[in-house]
């Protein structure tokens, strides 16, 4: 199974800040242990594909939309994409379903498209603290699952568990809560990478990478500090031993 440790840097950075904080990552992260990958906002892909351009680090983007191309005003097409470097994009964050209200057959468009175009995917799941509170953690996920790959091979795919109540919060789900749902995941995906998302930082790597179904992971905040975001993968190495 591969090993896949994944910044998403969300809406943060100018152009310099990120270039800087790229180059730092691209000197100090050379394993191959794992695979890292970085998805910067759109405009910064171009720029930061010459910076990883020697560097291990493979580049991703945050969404984009299905359709090749025409008139869609203010989206992003794989072939653009494909254009500047990227070869993963994360689908299905949280932030996509529950702000921008994207839901699990427009979710299912995107992903068969990006695995059309040859992308790693990066499907997140995830539930709310409400539908954790109302016993509905297993179901929603399940169904987040099963819409958002139905027909779709699962070459390629990586699943990542992100309850949304600890996204951001600075708190991730403890390790019961993690293992069980990932376990859960496991049993209708044999093949895929589940990476656990969710307030991971370099202290609760190890914990968290000690879950034996846990694959790696999805960093937010954390990866916006390129020594921070070594650690994490640091961790998840030596606790894994791979
Ligand atoms: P966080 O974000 O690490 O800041 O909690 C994770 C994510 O949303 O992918």
């Amino acid at each position: 199974m591969k090993n896949i440790v994944a910044a998403n840097w969300k809406m943060n950075f100018d152009i310099d800040k990120a270039q800087s904080v790229a180059q730092k990552m691209a000197e100090i992260i050379n394993t191959k242990a794992v695979d890292v990958v970085v998805c910067p906002p759109f405009t910064h892909l171009d720029r930061l594909d010459e910076v990883f351009s020697s560097s291990v680090i493979k580049l991703g983007a945050q969404n984009m939309h299905f359709e090749e191309k025409g008139a869609f005003t203010g989206e992003i097409s794989l072939a653009m994409l494909q254009s500047v470097g990227c070869e993963y994009v994360i689908l299905g964050h949280s932030e996509r379903r529950h702000i921008f209200y994207e839901d699990d057959e427009f979710i299912n468009k995107k992903v068969k498209s990006a695995k059309k175009h040859g992308f790693n995917v990066i499907l997140c799941v995830g539930e709310t603290l409400e539908e954790r509170k109302n016993g509905r953690a297993f179901d929603v996920v399940k169904t987040q699952l099963q819409k958002g790959l139905d027909g779709v091979d699962r070459q390629n795919v990586i699943v990542a568990y992100e309850p949304v109540w600890a996204i951001g919060t600075g708190v991730s789900a403890d390790r019961d809560t993690i293992e069980e749902m990932h376990k859960f995941i496991r049993r209708s995906e044999n093949d895929v990478p589940i990476l656990y998302g969710g307030s991971v930082k370099a202290k609760n790597a190890a914990e968290i990478a000690s879950i034996d179904d846990v694959n790696g992971f999805l960093v937010g905040s954390a990866s916006l500090d390129a020594d921070e975001f070594k650690k994490i993968i640091d961790e998840f190495i030596k606790t894994k031993g791979v």
